[in-house]
Order: structure tokens, then sequence, then C-alpha cells
């Protein structure tokens, strides 16, 4: 379970997004923001995939693990994905991983889908920003390590509880 509901955040703290944008569209739209002179926080990380239908579950939740406090997924407007639904994919896929999100304990707000087409460089700003204040406000996502959960799980206590170690989500070489 993520230990980061009720906590407060650190006056200090400054939310890590990691952004997966697609190539034809956000991503293009995110280009036109910085060429355009829009300024948007700088807590973003942008990755550029082909089309939002490659983002797989495993990146979002590899990204969580690894550190992110949050996910941002562009894409095409509906009608419009380049690879006919690639995005409609995406979607079902967010919504499933807001459902598996919730029963690890984790703010599904923490992963957003948004269709944000090539024009639309004013829009990424704004998402941007909302996404940055909104996970400002849930504060760092603090994941229990696995060790920890195998001990609940087997009856122990907080003890074996260590914050440096590989958070407990995800399937592939958590450790
Ligand atoms: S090509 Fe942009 S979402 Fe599919």
């Amino acid at each position: 379970m993520s230990e980061s509901k009720g906590m407060s955040a650190p006056a200090d703290f400054e939310p890590r997004i990691v952004a997966i944008f697609c190539n034809w569209c956000t991503y293009t739209a995110s280009d036109l923001a910085g060429t355009s002179r829009l300024t948007y926080a700088p807590n973003v990380r942008i990755v550029r995939v082909m089309c939002s239908g490659r983002v797989d579950p495993q990146f979002v939740l590899t990204a969580l693990r690894e550190g992110a406090d949050g996910v941002l997924i562009g894409g095409c407007h509906p009608n419009d994905c380049h690879y006919q639904e690639g995005n409609y994919k995406a979607l079902r896929r967010v919504t499933l991983l807001h459902r598996l999100l919730e029963q690890f304990g984790i703010e599904k707000e923490r992963v957003r889908l948004e269709w944000i087409s090539a024009s639309e460089g004013d829009r990424v700003q704004k998402v941007v920003n909302e996404m940055t204040e909104q996970i400002r406000r849930l504060g760092p996502l603090r994941l229990e390590p696995l060790e920890a959960r195998e001990a609940h799980a087997a009856g122990g206590g907080d003890e074996a509880r260590s914050p440096a170690e590989p958070a407990a989500i995800g399937t592939g070489g958590a450790a």
C-alpha cells in the first residue's frame, strides 16, 4: 500500500512527473508550447512514443516504482489516432490502471490521460501545470518496499520497512 495518503508533503517537495507523449500530437504540442514561449512547470520529463497505444501499463508502474510521483500520458483526440485506435487502447488501459492503483492504495490522480492535439500547445501548458499542482497537493509517492509487504503478509511489523528499498509495485524485477 502507498504511504502517501494522509501525510503532508514536505515544504520543499517538487513533484517528479513522467510525461509519455504521442509523437504525432501531444509531443508536437509540447514542442509548439516551447517555440511559442509558453512556460510550464519544469517538473515533467517527457518521453516520446509513436502512439499513446504504445504505453504498456508496465511503463507506468515502472515509472512510479522508480521514483515518479505521477505519470501523464498524452495522445491524439478520439478518431485522430494515426494508428486508428491506439488512443482507445490507452483509455482502456488507463481505466484498468486506475483500478489497480486504487487497490494498491495509490491515488488514481497520479496517472492522468489527456487528449492534446499538435496545435494545442497552450493545453500542454495548462495540463502540465494543473497536474504538477495536483501532485504537489497529494505529496510524494512513498511506496512500501516489497519486503515490508511480504513481512506484513507474514504477520511481521513495520520494522522490516526500509524507504531506500524498491517499492512493491509492478511484477517485473522488484527485488
Ligand atoms: S498516434 Fe497519437 S494517440 Fe495514436
